[in-house]
């Protein structure tokens, strides 16, 4: 039986987090940290190693883009990292020459697995991957708004004392400021959730803003969306088949064309299998437009 693979690149505060959750949860028989910073990733796998009299079967190490050969999934975290102040679209310019430098090195041993693309502002990464690789668009795939929405179902549920598991809600559009909140479809069991309006813009507020408050308070955050690509990761190497918000190109998604978003998609051993498309009100179309147009204009400014 073949050994399952995954290649993290960029192994600072998410990769080495999401490198870590892997090793726990025991997903891959492979993992390969690899980090301009050499020592980071090398120190990283001899610490992982040392712990795996307590875990068992992966092997991980320090590799090259080589390794990249035979991957299952290519994580990238690489890039810079917001500044308590900075948005996710301040990254731009700096990340979009990091994953030319890195994309051209793995296209050069990798052409039929997935690119799994952390890295900000997420949404453009992902489109500049999938445009750069010319790969077929399943197979490049954002984090999205899997972590957005995983902070919104988690404050819902703070509110109603029910476990986060239980409830249903969206956050889709761009990983980011102009990010929507999908109320109209929000459920529990499939009853609607009982907020006034106060009550729902306090929760939205709170989720779209979430990263600048932990960014402000410990400078990063690494936790949650390290559980996010663990998640999507899993949906792949299992070939679930699981509904996740993650970023993909969108083809008139209620008249929204060639702009990677999060939406819910269903993955599996494919990547993106299938793009789901919720009824939306017509004010949540708005702001998924005005969400589209705000990333359609920073894709221009990438596009060489
Ligand atoms: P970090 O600064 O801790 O780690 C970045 C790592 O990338 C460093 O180890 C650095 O050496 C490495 N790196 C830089 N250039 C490289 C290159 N050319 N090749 C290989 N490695 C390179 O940053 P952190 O906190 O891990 O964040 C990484 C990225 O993830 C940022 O862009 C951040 O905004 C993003 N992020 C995205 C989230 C999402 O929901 N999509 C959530 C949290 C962070
Ligand atoms: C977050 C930022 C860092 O949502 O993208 O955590």
């Amino acid at each position: 039986m073949s050994k399952t693979k995954i290649v993290i690149i960029g192994v600072g505060a998410v990769g080495a987090t999401t490198a870590y959750t892997l090793l726990l949860r025991e997903r891959v028989d492979e993992l390969v940290l690899i980090d301009a910073n050499k020592g980071k990733a090398k120190g990283d796998a001899i610490d992982m190693n040392h712990g795996l009299p307590f875990l068992g079967r992966t092997k991980v190490w320090a590799g090259e883009y080589e390794d990249c050969r035979d991957a299952d999934i290519i994580i990238i975290t690489a890039g810079a990292a917001q500044k308590p102040g900075e948005t996710r679209i301040d990254l731009l310019k700096r990340n979009v020459a990091i994953f030319e430098s890195i994309m051209t090195e793995v296209l050069k041993y990798n052409h039929d697995g997935i690119l799994l693309i952390a890295s900000n502002p997420v949404d453009i990464m992902s489109y500049f991957s999938w445009w750069k690789s010319k790969w077929p668009v399943q197979r490049i795939i954002g984090s999205g708004t899997l972590l957005d929405s995983s902070r919104f179902r988690y404050l819902i549920g703070e509110e109603l004392g029910i476990d986060p598991r239980s409830v249903h809600a969206h956050i889709i559009g761009e990983h980011g400021d102009s990010e929507l909140p999908v109320w109209s479809l929000a459920n529990i069991a499939g009853t609607r959730i009982p907020f006034d309006e106060e009550t729902k813009e306090r929760i939205f507020t709170n989720t779209r803003d979430a990263a600048y408050e932990i960014i402000s308070a410990k400078g990063a955050t690494y936790y949650a969306i390290a559980l996010a690509l663990d998640r999507i990761c899993t949906a792949i190497l299992h070939d679930e088949g699981a509904v996740l918000n993650v970023s993909t190109l969108l083809q008139d998604y209620h008249g929204v064309s060639n702009v990677y978003l999060g939406v819910p998609c269903i993955v599996d051993s494919s990547g993106v299998r299938e793009v789901l498309k919720l009824e939306l009100s017509e004010s949540e179309r708005e702001q998924l437009h005005r969400s589209a147009q705000k990333l359609k204009e920073l894709i221009q400014s990438v596009e060489v």
